[in-house]
């Protein structure tokens, strides 16, 4: 009930508004028999009746849920007052009906507005509520309805128009146009329309929102749509659009925003948007532009986000701060970019969000970055950048520097330790993949906001610092893949942030730097870091001693990896502890992955929490027992008691240790993953693994 009550309010509340203007008339309105009888027969095709209608034709249908009446003499059809009251407002939206939509919708000819959105219908769209003369506003958006538009439409009234989250299929119903000329809101989103745009579209000159979004549409943008001069928002994201994007585009001077993103485009960006002085999104990422960024676009005052990531743009990056003085965030990610790292941009006054990861630079971290007090994201990742003392020694005076991502870069470089470097607000850092020398570096003490640190892949050594412990916010600490020795700090057992993870101290962002897969609908999309799972991750090194049991006070942990160490002793019970978690789950998502693979661990596998849950490659590599295995040789022995197993298995996991790094992550992760992550450490790989490992998120950028 909860998830349907709060639009319901709202709902109501807009409804109430929509009611007092007709209500002084509506008392005293008799609902006309035949529109009673026309709702009573659009239920009779729902699943079940709506709530708060008679199931009588004599019944008042001006007083039924969700029905607004306006008299027929204010619509000047009659001269009696207290006469029939006609269905001008149908709301039943969020009411989870499910059924069909019937034909005899039509008959509510004085019909202007309907809204029966967030349902379960799932019909094809009778014709007849294609041919309803006073209809203004239509929302059927997020249902089950199927099937192609009926070719027939006669909507002189229309002004909105929203079928969008269906399965409709077919051509786009562009027909529409030719007798709805007034219309100004066109949702056609997240259906199946396919084939080419057919012409037609320039007849909804008065159009200010059009969103083709999430279909199947092909061919280029039609010359049409670039004369719909009043258009304001523009959707064509995630179709097969392809082709050049025309320069028609920059005739669209009152656009605001323009989504072109995950379509197959091609050729270079026009020079098209000089005129386009209210622009403020340009979002093209996922494309194949290739060639410059034009220089108008470069150029263009009004636009706060531009997003060209994952395209083959080449040639050096310019922005012109000069002219964008509302940039806020610029994407220029993943494409082939090549030059001299662009100094400009603390100059662009607003600029917040900059990701040019995946790009190749000349030169390392410009010193005019020093006065990039704007700045808080910044992700620089696989762009062929040296220098990292340098960079940190630079991007310590940014002063809102929040989130810092310098993966695969700086390779075998010496990650400064010194203590006098800063970075009050870094709430996360990542520079892995990288084969950095050193150790834990002391001035990550000074962050004291850390919720996220990823160092791993690097060749880190010495122990690992007790200081992690004093981290109140830290929920992610991967650290895989390194080189650290001796015990793993007994502080790291008590993280508060991996105890309980507290929400409320974690900003949601926009900023666009990790990728996850969606488990519903397979894209890969940008997630916040917010949302990622909590985390310890220290596989891969040389630790010994043994494993605290009271990491089972790590309740919020969601993915625990200790493997391919030299840990020993048994599987402390308590660990149980940390993996019951079923129910107070934080987190929307259940990641959920333990391992201890491939250490010197023996005794028992403990059988509480989930552990029964776990497959036995979680284990394996030990001298460890589950439940059905031959009898545990060391069963006698208390929980904690190291066991010094038998000489085979240790030598075993030593020789697995040794094997190439590729290997043991591959017997930690799975074989085939592992394997391809050894052989090249290159971002796409990484990109790869997370589309194998979509449950798991991994940091590449
Ligand atoms: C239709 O109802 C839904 C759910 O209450 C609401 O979000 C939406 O804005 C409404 N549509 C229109 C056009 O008012
Ligand atoms: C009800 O509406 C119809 C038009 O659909 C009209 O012909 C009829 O006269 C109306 N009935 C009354 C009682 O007003
Ligand atoms: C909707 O229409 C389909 C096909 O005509 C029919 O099989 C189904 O029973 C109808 N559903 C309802 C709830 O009337
Ligand atoms: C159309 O409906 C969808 C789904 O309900 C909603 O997200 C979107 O905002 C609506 N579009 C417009 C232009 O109102
Ligand atoms: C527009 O309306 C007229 C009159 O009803 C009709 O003849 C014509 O077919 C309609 N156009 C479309 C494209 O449906
Ligand atoms: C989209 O179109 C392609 C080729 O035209 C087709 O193979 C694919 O099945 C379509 N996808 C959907 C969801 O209709
Ligand atoms: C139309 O687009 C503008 C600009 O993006 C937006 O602010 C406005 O809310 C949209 N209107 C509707 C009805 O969706
Ligand atoms: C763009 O506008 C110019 C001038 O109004 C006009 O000549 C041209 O045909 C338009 N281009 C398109 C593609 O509509
Ligand atoms: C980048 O674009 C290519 C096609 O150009 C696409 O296959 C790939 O999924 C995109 N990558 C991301 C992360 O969106
Ligand atoms: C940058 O913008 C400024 C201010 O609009 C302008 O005067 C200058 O010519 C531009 N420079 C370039 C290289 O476009
Ligand atoms: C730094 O961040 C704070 C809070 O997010 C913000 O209010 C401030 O404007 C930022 N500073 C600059 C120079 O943008
Ligand atoms: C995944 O995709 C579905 C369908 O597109 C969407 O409704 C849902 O919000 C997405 N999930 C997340 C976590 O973004």
């Amino acid at each position: 009930m909860g998830v349907r009550d709060s639009p319901w309010a709202a709902l109501t509340v807009a409804w109430l508004f929509l009611q007092a203007q007709v209500l002084h008339s509506q008392e005293h309105l008799l609902c006309n028999s035949s529109d009673s009888k026309a709702l009573l027969d659009l239920m009779s095709n729902f699943e079940s009746p709506i709530e708060g209608w008679e199931l009588n034709a004599n019944a008042n249908c001006c007083n039924w849920l969700g029905v607004v009446c306006d008299s027929t003499s204010s619509l000047g059809l009659s001269d009696d007052p207290s006469s029939s009251g006609r269905v001008v407002e149908l709301v039943l939206a969020s009411k989870m009906h499910a059924g069909n939509l019937s034909d005899s919708i039509g008959k509510l000819d004085q019909l202007r507005f309907l809204n029966l959105s967030h349902n379960l219908l799932e019909s094809t769209l009778p014709e007849s509520l294609l041919h309803l003369p006073n209809l203004q506003v239509l929302d059927l958006s997020h249902n089950e309805f199927s099937g192609p538009v009926p070719k027939s439409a006669n909507l002189p009234s229309l002004r909105f128009f929203n079928i969008s989250e269906n399965s409709f299929s077919g051509s786009l119903p562009v027909w529409l146009c030719a007798n709805s000329t007034l219309i100004q809101v066109l949702n056609l989103a997240a259906n199946y329309f396919s084939d080419v745009i057919p012409p037609g579209l320039g007849n909804c000159g008065s159009l200010q929102n059009l969103s083709l979004a999430t279909n199947n549409l092909t061919g280029g943008i039609s010359e049409d749509i670039f004369t719909l001069g009043q258009l304001v928002q523009l959707s064509l994201q995630e179709n097969s659009f392809s082709g050049p994007l025309g320069s028609g585009i920059g005739n669209l001077t009152e656009l605001i925003r323009l989504d072109i993103s995950a379509n197959e485009f091609s050729g270079s960006i026009p020079d098209a948007f000089q005129n386009m002085k209210k622009l403020q999104f340009f979002i093209a990422q996922t494309n194949g532009f290739a060639g410059f960024i034009p220089s108008s676009l470069s150029n263009l005052p009004s636009l706060k986000f531009l997003n060209l990531n994952n395209n083959s743009l080449t040639g050096t990056i310019v922005v012109n701060c000069s002219a964008m003085s509302s940039l806020v965030s610029l994407d220029l990610g993943s494409n082939n970019f090549r030059g001299p790292f662009p100094e400009d941009l603390p100059n662009c006054q607003k600029l917040q969000s900059v990701n040019l990861a995946r790009n190749k630079f000349t030169t390392p971290i410009p010193q005019s970055f020093r006065n990039f007090s704007s700045l808080a994201y910044l992700s620089i990742s696989n762009s062929s950048l040296s220098n990292v003392s340098s960079a940190l020694g630079i991007l310590q005076h940014c002063s809102n520097l929040t989130v810092l991502v310098l993966t695969l870069n700086y390779f075998d470089e010496e990650l400064p330790g010194d203590a006098s470097l800063s970075f009050p607000k870094l709430k996360v850092l990542i520079m892995a993949n990288s084969r950095l020398r050193g150790s834990m570096p002391q001035w990550l003490r000074g962050c004291t906001r850390l919720q996220l640190l990823d160092l791993s892949w690097n060749r880190l050594g010495g122990t690992i610092p007790s200081w992690i412990g004093d981290f109140q916010s830290l929920f992610y600490l991967d650290l895989q893949m390194n080189s650290f020795v001796g015990e793993i700090p007994k502080e790291i057992t008590g993280l508060p942030a991996l105890i309980h993870r507290n929400m409320s101290i974690m900003e949601p962002s926009d900023f666009p730097f990790f990728w996850k897969k969606n488990k519903t609908s397979g894209v890969l999309q940008y997630a916040q870091f917010t949302s990622f799972p909590s985390t310890v991750d220290l596989g891969g090194n040389s630790l010994n001693g043994s494993i605290w049991p009271e990491f089972g006070n790590l309740k919020d942990v969601r993915i625990f990896v200790l493997s391919n160490s030299f840990l020993s002793g048994s599987i402390p019970d308590n660990l149980s502890e940390m993996t019951d978690l079923e129910t107070q789950s934080v987190l929307q998502q259940s990641v959920r992955e333990f391992s201890v693979a491939y250490n010197n661990l023996s005794g028992p596998v403990p059988r509480g929490g989930q552990f029964s849950t776990f497959p036995n490659s979680s284990f394996e590599g030990n001298n460890l027992c589950r439940d059905h295995a031959p009898p545990c040789p060391t069963s006698q022995s208390q929980p904690g008691l190291t066991s010094h197993g038998d000489d085979n298995s240790g030598s075993v996991d030593h020789a697995m240790s040794d094997i190439n790094l590729g290997m043991t992550i591959g017997l930690a992760f799975g074989m085939a993953i592992g394997i391809a992550l050894g052989t090249t450490r290159t971002g796409d790989l990484c990109l790869h693994a997370i589309i194998r490992f979509c449950d798991r998120v991994k940091l590449c950028y």
